[in-house]
C-alpha cells in the first residue's frame, strides 16, 4: 500500500453521474455518465435521474479506480456530495459513498457542491490565491463568492429568479433548439450579428435577474413571426448573438461591480456556462482592462465532476473534517 492520501470522490447531484480519484490533491481519474434520457424532454427529470444514477453508479466507480489504478483497499476515505441537488440523486451517491466507507472501515466525507464549483481552481496550476472572487454560473445557480480561504467563503450576490445556464436553456427552447441549449446558441451565435436589443433587467446590489429575458424574448417572437412566420429560422444566428450577449453582459457587469466594491483583484469563473466562448473572451479583457488575474479551470472541471467534490474532500481531509454514516442531504439551504 502507499503512502499518501487517497481519495475517491462521488458527484450524483444533477444528471450527471461521476467518480474521481484523488491522491494527495492529484486527480488519477475523473469518469462521468451523462444521461441522455433528458434531452426528450427539455430538462432534467428528477425521477429519471434518480433511475440512472443507480444504473450507472458502479460502473462509474469501477471505471475511475481503473483508470486511476488505484485499489479499494488503497483508499484513505470516500468523499460525496451532500446537496444542493435533487434528492433523489443525491441519495444514491451519498447511499454509496456510506457504504463503500462503512465496508472498508474508512472515514465519509460530505462537500456542497457550490463550495467544490469553486475549489476547482485548485486542481490545476495557474491557481488563484486568497482572497479572490469566484463567478458561479451553471444550469442551476449563478452566484459570485467571496473566497478568502478553502473553508472560508461569502456569498455576495446571485440569482434571483433563473440561473444563468437556465437563461441560456429557456430561450434556446423558444429558439426551437435541443435541451441543453447553451452550446447551440453558442455555436450559432459565431455566425450572428447584434442586431437585436433585449432589456436589461436592473437588479440592486450585486445579485442577478434573468426570468424577465425570458418573457421578452417570448414576446419579441411572438411579434415578429406574427408579421412573418419563417422570421425565427431567418435570424436565429442574430437571435443567438443577442441573447448571449444580453447574459454576457449582465454576468460582466455586476462582477465588475464586486471586484471594484471589495477592491479584489484576482477573478475567478466556474461552473458550466463558464464554456460560453463570448463569456470567456470577453471576461478576460474586462480582466486586462480592469487590472485582473483572471481564472477558468479546464472545461472538464467546469461542468459537474467529482474531481472537485475530491479537490474540496482533500482540504476536509487535511483538516479532518469527517462526518458519520447519520449524514442525509440536502436539497436546498446552503448556498442553493
Ligand atoms: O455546471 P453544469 O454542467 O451543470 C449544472 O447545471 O450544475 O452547467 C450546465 C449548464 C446548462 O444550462 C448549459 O446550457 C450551460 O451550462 N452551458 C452553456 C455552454 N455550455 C454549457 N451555456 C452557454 N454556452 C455554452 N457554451
Ligand atoms: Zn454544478
Amino acid at each position: 500500500m502507499r503512502n499518501g492520501v487517497t481519495l475517491l470522490a462521488i458527484e450524483s447531484s444533477c444528471d450527471d453521474t461521476s467518480a474521481a480519484v484523488l491522491r494527495d490533491g492529484k486527480v488519477l481519474s475523473n469518469c462521468t455518465a451523462n444521461q441522455e434520457a433528458h434531452r426528450q424532454y427539455g430538462g432534467v427529470v428528477p425521477e429519471l435521474a434518480s433511475r440512472a444514477h443507480q444504473a450507472n453508479i458502479i460502473p462509474v466507480v469501477e471505471q475511475a479506480l481503473r483508470r486511476a489504478g488505484v485499489a479499494k483497499e488503497e483508499l484513505s476515505a470516500v468523499a460525496f456530495t451532500r446537496g444542493p441537488g435533487l434528492m433523489g440523486s443525491l441519495l444514491v451517491g451519498t447511499s454509496f459513498a456510506k457504504a463503500f466507507a462503512l465496508s472498508l472501515g474508512i472515514p465519509l466525507i460530505e462537500v456542497n457542491h457550490m463550495q467544490a464549483h469553486v475549489l476547482a481552481h485548485f486542481i490545476e496550476d495557474p491557481k488563484p490565491t486568497f482572497p479572490f472572487l469566484c463567478l458561479t454560473v451553471s444550469g442551476g445557480h449563478t452566484q459570485i463568492v467571496l473566497v478568502r480561504d478553502t473553508n472560508d467563503m461569502e456569498v455576495l450576490g446571485q440569482t434571483l429568479d433563473d440561473a444563468a445556464g437556465e437563461a441560456f436553456d429557456k430561450a434556446g427552447k423558444l429558439l426551437g433548439l435541443g435541451y441543453p441549449a447553451g452550446p447551440a446558441i453558442d455555436r450559432w451565435a459565431q455566425q450572428g450579428q447584434l442586431r437585436f436589443a433585449l432589456p436589461e433587467a436592473h437588479v440592486p446590489g450585486l445579485n442577478f435577474s434573468f426570468s424577465g429575458l425570458k418573457t421578452a424574448i417570448l414576446y419579441f417572437l411572438r411579434e415578429h413571426t406574427a408579421a412573418d412566420p419563417h422570421f425565427m429560422e431567418k435570424n436565429l444566428a442574430d437571435l443567438c448573438a443577442s441573447v448571449q450577449h444580453a447574459i454576457v453582459s449582465a454576468l460582466l457587469k455586476t462582477l465588475r461591480r464586486a471586484a471594484r466594491q471589495t477592491g479584489i483583484r484576482q477573478v475567478a469563473l466556474a461552473g458550466g456556462v463558464s464554456a460560453n466562448s463570448e463569456l470567456r473572451r470577453r471576461f478576460e479583457e474586462m480582466g486586462r482592462q480592469e487590472g485582473w488575474s483572471t481564472y477558468i479551470p479546464a472545461f472538464e472541471y467546469c461542468t459537474d465532476n467529482a474531481a472537485m467534490i475530491g479537490m474540496a474532500a482533500h482540504f476536509k481531509y487535511l483538516r479532518g473534517e469527517f462526518c458519520g454514516q447519520e449524514v442525509t442531504p440536502y436539497t436546498r439551504g446552503f448556498w442553493s
